[in-house]
């Protein structure tokens, strides 16, 4: 069975966990596709020494392998500020469509979460979720998950952050992040992880049945 299950938002909306519990509760396969970026952004860094070359940035796109994917490293306020950064290069994100194009239509079902993904990489998704919460919401929970690995910072300066790359992901020219027409709004700002879990669930169940002769 090919089923692709896109969901895409903006920073820290929850995004991530609400993919990895629908894809273990159907046993689809999970592509967290802002890794891609983070990762592209991490060795484009390195390669740089702290500078950004758009020219090194698109050799690494097409070279990236599944070993550059190591989340420890990528999960750091510096790298996300480097994924947006090259994530709106055409050239970066067309060297990577392919591969994510490829794994949305696997066997088995699929669920891919980012911000282009209802829109330009699986218009075609059999369910689209746009997730959501308030400013202050997202930035309460970037800023626990940043303390809790011990990274030193403030909440200020996670919402600025934050705003800072809803920004630059929302107005770039090529991809931008936005609600697909046809994408079920699932605003988390107020919802536990559970509750907009079993949102996400009973809409894809619904979808699932539908197509069932
Ligand atoms: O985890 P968080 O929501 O903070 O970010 P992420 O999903 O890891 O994405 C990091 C960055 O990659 C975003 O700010 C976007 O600039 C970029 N990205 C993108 O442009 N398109 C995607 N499909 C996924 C991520």
């Amino acid at each position: 069975m090919q089923f692709t299950v896109a969901i895409d938002g903006p920073a820290a909306a929850g995004k991530g966990t609400i993919s990895r519990e629908v894809a273990a509760h159907f046993g689809f396969a999970h592509l967290d596709t802002g890794l891609l970026y983070r990762a592209v952004g991490h060795r484009t860094l390195e390669a740089g020494r702290g500078v950004i070359d758009p020219v090194m940035a698109e050799e690494l796109a097409k070279r990236l392998s599944p070993d550059d994917l190591d989340e420890t490293k990528l999960r750091t306020p510096m790298v996300a500020r480097a994924a947006s950064r090259v994530a709106a290069m055409p050239e970066v994100r067309k060297a990577l469509v392919a591969f994510q194009k490829d794994f949305a239509r696997r066997k088995g079902g699929a669920v891919l979460d980012g911000r282009d993904i209802g829109t330009v990489i699986c218009p075609e998704a059999e369910v689209k979720l746009f997730v959501t919460a308030s400013n202050t919401v997202r930035a309460e929970r970037r800023f626990q998950e940043l303390i809790a690995k011990g990274t030193d910072t403030t909440i200020e300066q996670v919402l600025s952050d934050l705003e800072a790359r809803d920004a630059r992901d929302s107005e770039r020219d090529t991809a931008p992040l936005a609600q697909a027409a046809d994408a079920l709004l699932l605003d988390t700002t107020e919802l536990s992880i559970d509750a907009a879990v079993a949102e996400a669930v009973a809409c894809i169940q619904k979808r699932i049945e539908q197509g069932r002769p």
